[in-house]
């Protein structure tokens, strides 16, 4: 108990200066943020950037945050084969137009910043502090965490085995260069690269439960849901878990929505942390979407929750606000119930 105490008070702090209403100007959170770039950043951040494609710079305004995943959401066209990334079906014929593809927002680019990170000499390594660049093998994404894999979860959109097949071969140039992670279910052995892919929405899980030698599409496993469907999710399977918060927060049948802006309640606090505590037994981390964005005092808050119950990963659409905010709160696991809060 004694050891919760801190993260107790850093966690009224915080709420305590929490603005009360929702209309918390932009322009402090914009001072904030360009502090952040004048400095580099002290850890990776473990936040996800959620519909990243309709960033400004997809993919990069993420990376110059030091965000450590992306999500774009991926249709196959039927026509040419080329993964098309866009929210709905009918956003498809705009990809196309505009050529927005996964191999054009992500994959070339992850690409070409690990061609360049990877062909410096030893001695000239980008990064501070990149001595064990021999043993690993490889430089990542992050020029001053070279250690770091980027996560790029890719959301199914539909046709789930063809998509599969599409994006297993765009991803073969990474393979031949040893920067993917993946499971070698045959020496039950993982290898950790500078790129882990995820397979998320309409993920075929048959096919990479299939994969023996070289897993290296992951499968984004249910939060909400690991005990059912399929009883062997593992961190060799999958290496996130993840859930709608109302899908989480409603394991107790309780209320499906987060009605204060307190947070979440006793029960629903008592869903996640059941959730997360699983979660984290079988190895995988976690990510909670879909949590409330308004007002700003319950958006805070309730992230402000889920990060004290141990998630790991923040979801998040605003990925500026997410950044100021997880600077400026420590992490926590919860190892039992949480007090309602303030
Ligand atoms: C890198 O190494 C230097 C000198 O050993 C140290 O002062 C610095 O804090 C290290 N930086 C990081 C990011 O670990
Ligand atoms: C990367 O290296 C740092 C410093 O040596 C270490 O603290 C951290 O745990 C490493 N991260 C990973 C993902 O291996
Ligand atoms: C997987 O492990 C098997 C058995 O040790 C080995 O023959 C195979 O080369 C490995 N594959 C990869 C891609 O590491
Ligand atoms: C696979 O390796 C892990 C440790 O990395 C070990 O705990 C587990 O028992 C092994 N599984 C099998 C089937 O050998
Ligand atoms: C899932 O199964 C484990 C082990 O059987 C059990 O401890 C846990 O309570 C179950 N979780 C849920 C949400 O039912």
């Amino acid at each position: 108990m004694r050891s919760l105490l801190p993260l107790l008070l850093s966690l009224c702090l915080t709420v305590k200066s929490l603005p009360v209403n929702g209309y918390d100007d932009l322009e402090p959170q914009q001072q904030q943020l360009n502090q952040m770039n004048a400095k580099p950043s002290s850890t990776p951040k473990q936040i996800h950037s959620h519909n990243d494609y309709w960033r400004e710079k997809p993919l990069f305004s993420a990376l110059e945050l030091d965000i450590t995943s992306v999500e774009a959401d991926v249709w196959l066209s039927p026509e040419t084969g080329v993964l098309l990334v866009g929210h709905k079906s009918n956003d498809v014929k705009a990809a196309q137009a505009d050529q927005k593809t996964l191999q054009s927002l992500y994959l070339d680019n992850i690409y070409n910043i690990l061609e360049k990170h990877n062909s410096y000499t030893s001695q000239s390594s980008p990064g501070p502090n990149n001595t064990d660049k021999a043993e690993r093998g490889w430089n990542g994404i992050f020029e001053y965490f070279p250690n770091q894999t980027l996560y790029l979860f890719i959301d199914f959109k539909h046709n789930s085995e063809d998509t599969y097949k599409a994006i297993q071969s765009s991803l073969e140039p990474f393979r031949e260069k040893g920067w993917l992670t993946y499971h070698n279910e045959t020496s039950n052995t993982t290898y950790e690269g500078p790129l882990t892919v995820i397979g998320t929405g309409e993920t075929p899980l048959n096919l990479i439960i299939e994969e023996k030698f070289q897993r290296d599409i992951f499968y984004d496993a249910p939060l909400h849901n690991l005990n059912e469907t399929f009883s062997a999710y593992n961190n060799k399977v999958s290496i996130f878990a993840s859930s709608s918060i109302k899908k989480v927060m409603t394991c107790n049948q309780g209320i499906s929505r987060v009605a204060s802006n307190r947070g979440l309640d006793d029960n629903q606090i008592d869903c996640v942390l059941k959730a997360i505590n699983q979660a984290h037994e079988l190895g995988l981390m976690t990510r909670i979407w879909d949590t409330p964005d308004w007002p700003l005092a319950k958006e805070k808050i309730v992230w402000s929750q889920l990060l004290f119950l141990g998630t790991d990963y923040l979801n998040a659409d605003d990925i500026y606000l997410a950044r100021s905010f997880d600077t400026s709160f420590v992490r926590g696991t919860a190892s039992g119930a949480v007090p309602l809060l303030i």
